[in-house]
């Protein structure tokens, strides 16, 4: 039997009803705040990812899907979205639209990762940007929508962690400082770790190995080294944060798996995810659209993983689609009849379902029942049906142009 690729997984009916209270709540909180809508390509230039991700990162190392598009130019499945919106900004002339440009999306990524519960190679994330701001209540705002979002859908256990990595030019100064402290104690630290301090020594914050966690704990940290603006900038969006009774845990060691960062970056983790723990996060990339060959303009925003927000709010109940009709067959020579009504039915605005499996009338009563149907019309001779109340079980025979303005009045004659 021919099975999903691994890491990949089917959005059944029940699933895909969760995943529309998502995409209802999404638009609902970030349309309230002037968000709108996108949709970028699955898949762009490897080069967008390449330069806006950063070569260094795990992202574009070794987790992308790239592909020769057949004339000799490399495509890649998106691993993420923000790089393609910077695209979209550009390529669109956003930059002429009153700023900031406020978007919203809900698309598919694809990273091959090693798969687990909550990490797949094929997953969902709604994300928001805001382009061409770099107001810190643009920061502020995102988080708290993102919180929103989160609080809508019940997500459970979660926890903000916030920091800011400053301007890149802090930011290099500062990564020679980590270079120069890592290597002062080389020795001690994880082999992945000392592989990768010239190429990604931050990452070594993130390392599970108790030797280069305790060396960790007397490294230098970025957040000390902020200049005045940067720790003006992130003071103002924490008192935001205050403000809107937010709470968040500062966390200078938190390492997001992006190169574009700038200033502020945070995360949400929720604690009924286990090592999956990422909810949601984002920061600003005030140096992205730059990287893309754009002038220079702020940008921030967060994706949250659709996946890990639904096994985080196990009791997310999508509402019950309602059923208004079944229409049943006494005598197999109904069929057009009871087709049309049907369709009649769904003209008049009622959702309504038709016998398509040949069962007997009491089976087709069974089968409505379990649909929770909340009327059956059952088809009979002469141009009459019986209209079964599947509430009160009371019936009536009535003339079939009946049935639907007796439902439409709410069963009144
Ligand atoms: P990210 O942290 O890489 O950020 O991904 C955002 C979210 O996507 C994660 O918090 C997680 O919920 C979900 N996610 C990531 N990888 C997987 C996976 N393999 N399986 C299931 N879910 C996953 C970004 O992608 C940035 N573009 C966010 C951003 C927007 N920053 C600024 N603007």
């Amino acid at each position: 039997m021919i099975q999903a690729p691994r890491g990949t997984f089917d959005i059944l009916p029940d699933s895909a009803a969760q995943r529309k209270v998502v995409e209802e709540q999404t638009e609902k909180i970030l349309g309230a705040a002037g968000y709108r809508r996108i949709e970028t390509p699955t898949f762009e230039s490897t080069d967008l990812f390449a330069r806006g991700v950063g070569e260094a990162t795990d992202i574009v190392q070794k987790e992308m899907y790239s592909f020769d598009d057949g004339g000799g130019r490399s495509l890649t499945l998106r691993p993420e979205v923000t790089a393609p919106i910077c695209r979209a900004y550009l390529e669109h002339g956003m930059h002429k639209l009153a700023q900031p440009v406020k978007l919203w999306y809900l698309s598919s990524c694809f990273r091959s990762e090693s798969p687990q519960r909550g990490r797949y190679r094929q997953f969902w994330q709604v994300g928001a940007e805001a382009i061409g701001s770099s107001a810190p209540e643009t920061d502020a705002e995102l988080i708290v929508l993102l919180a929103d979002l989160l609080e809508a859908l019940g997500v459970k256990g979660t926890r903000l962690r916030l920091s800011s990595l400053g301007t890149p030019e802090t930011r290099s100064a500062y990564r020679e400082e980590l270079k120069t402290f890592l290597r002062a104690h080389e020795a001690e630290l994880a082999d992945t770790v000392r592989g990768r301090i010239e190429l990604n020594p931050l990452r070594a914050f993130d390392s599970d190995d108790r030797r280069t966690q305790a060396v960790m704990r007397d490294a230098p940290l970025l957040i000390d080294r902020l200049n005045n603006e940067d720790a003006e900038h992130f003071a103002q969006v924490r008192a935001l944060l205050d403000d809107a009774g937010i709470a968040y845990e500062l966390d200078p060691t938190l390492v997001r798996g992006l190169d574009y960062y700038t200033r502020t970056v945070w995360e949400f983790t929720s604690d009924e995810l286990g090592a999956q723990s990422g909810v949601g996060g984002g920061g600003r990339y005030d140096g992205l659209i730059e990287l893309l060959d754009g002038p220079p303009t702020p940008g921030v925003g967060w994706a949250a993983g659709i996946e890990r927000m639904l096994l985080a709010a196990s009791d997310l109940a999508a509402p019950a689609e309602p059923v208004d009709l079944f229409v049943a067959l006494a005598r197999p020579d109904g069929t057009r009849t009871a087709f049309e009504l049907a369709r009649d039915a769904r003209r008049a605005g009622l959702q309504a379902q038709l016998e398509l499996a040949g069962r007997s009338l009491k089976g087709q009563l069974k089968h409505a029942d379990r649909i929770h149907a909340r009327w059956v019309a059952i088809v009979g001779e002469n141009g009459v049906a019986t209209l079964r109340d599947m509430q009160s079980h009371e019936q009536r025979d009535t003339k079939l142009e009946n049935v639907i303005p007796t439902i439409l009045r709410g069963g009144t004659p």
